[in-house]
């Protein structure tokens, strides 16, 4: 079934925003700070160090055939390698602590490699790196208490209101009794690009086809999220699987700003996700969101997605070269 979209590009007088900061130097000192972590491994990755990999293939539903050439949304299965993840840098932190999930997907397509990279959140905290790096310094735990000083938040949301959808998720967040029953979300805007070169503007969601579930607190410390994953995998395989949700943009929706939620309005379902093995020896192994190919492209005036190819990559590079 063809759908028919809009066919515009997002970026409306007043909307326009222009990428200025100096991204691989704004990339260095964020993967600093985060490195300078105490529960930071400098063998792990510098966020999300804590996954699991599992193997898998992704099926297209030929809904989109008309708005994109990428092969593997029209017509072509691929194999696929999925790592669920914890949010922050430290690799031994509890499957038990409520916090949003990661889940980054890696597409083999005949053309190239398609990473999507996303998380349980509606939308990310801020817009620019110069706002993530206050809100580094913001967060870092007060030497008096060792926490960190709930006035500087605060002064750091009054500054910022933009990051408050993304600060009133992760307060809000729930654990989930699966990586399998969350919905993952791109909160980029991407575009997809037909046979005659038009840009049609979306985002997607990982949506999963067993239902979203979260466990009653107090939640067993003992939870284990990669295991549930191996016995859901042996026992219950139809209920690990997602489907590519993708939401179109209208004119008025902002684009390159992650901070945004756009309206709710109707979804079209790309495809399938189908999870069928734990992966043995994949790592190491890095999603970059910016990992696109022919038919799909990236936002220009999305500072925060350049700035996350640079400081994953960096992070890639220091926990490659140890050892
Ligand atoms: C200023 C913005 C951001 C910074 C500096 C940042 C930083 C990082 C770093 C350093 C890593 C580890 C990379 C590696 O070693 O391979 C990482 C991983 C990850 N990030 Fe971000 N991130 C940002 C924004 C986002 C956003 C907006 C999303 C979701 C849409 C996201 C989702 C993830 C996920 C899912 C992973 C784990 C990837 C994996 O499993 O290998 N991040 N991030």
């Amino acid at each position: 079934m063809a759908v028919v979209v809009p066919q515009f590009t997002c970026e409306l007088p007043g909307t326009l925003r222009f990428v200025t900061t100096d991204i691989e130097a704004t990339a260095r000192s964020i993967h600093q700070v985060l490195r300078s972590s105490p529960t930071s491994s400098p063998i792990d990755r510098a966020l999300h160090a804590k996954g699991t990999i599992a193997l898998g293939g992704f099926t297209p539903s030929g809904a989109l055939s008309d708005l994109t050439t990428a092969p593997h949304i029209v017509t072509v299965a691929t194999s696929a390698i999925v790592r669920f993840s914890h949010p922050g840098g430290d690799p031994q932190v509890l499957d038990a602590l409520p916090s949003g999930r990661g889940m980054a997907v890696k597409l083999a397509t005949p053309d190239g490699v398609h990473d999507l990279v996303g998380v349980s959140s509606p939308a990310f905290l801020v817009r620019d790196g110069s706002s993530f790096l206050e809100l580094l310094a913001a967060r870092a735990p007060d030497p008096a208490t060792g926490e960190p000083d709930p006035d500087a938040i605060l002064a750091f949301v009054s500054a910022h209101p933009e990051s408050l959808p993304a600060i009133q998720a992760a307060m809000t967040a729930r654990v989930p009794t699966s990586y399998c029953s969350l919905t993952y979300n791109g909160l980029h805007t991407f575009f997809l690009v037909d046979a005659a070169g038009v840009r049609h503007p979306f985002r997607w969601s990982w949506v999963p086809v067993a239902g979203e579930a979260y466990l009653d607190s107090p939640v067993d410390e003992g939870l284990d999220l990669a295991a549930e994953l191996t016995d859901r995998l042996a026992r219950h395989p139809a209920d690990a699987g997602f489907e590519l949700e993708v939401q179109f943009g209208e004119p008025g929706d902002p684009t390159g700003d992650p901070t945004v939620i756009w309206p709710e309005r109707p979804t079209v379902v790309a495809g399938r996700l189908d999870l069928t093995a734990i992966a043995g020896e994949v790592e190491p192994i890095i999603f970059d969101p910016t990992n696109v190919i022919a038919g799909v492209a990236l936002d220009d005036d999305d500072e925060i997605l350049q700035l996350r190819s640079a400081t994953y990559g960096l992070s890639y590079a220091a926990r490659t070269s140890r050892g």
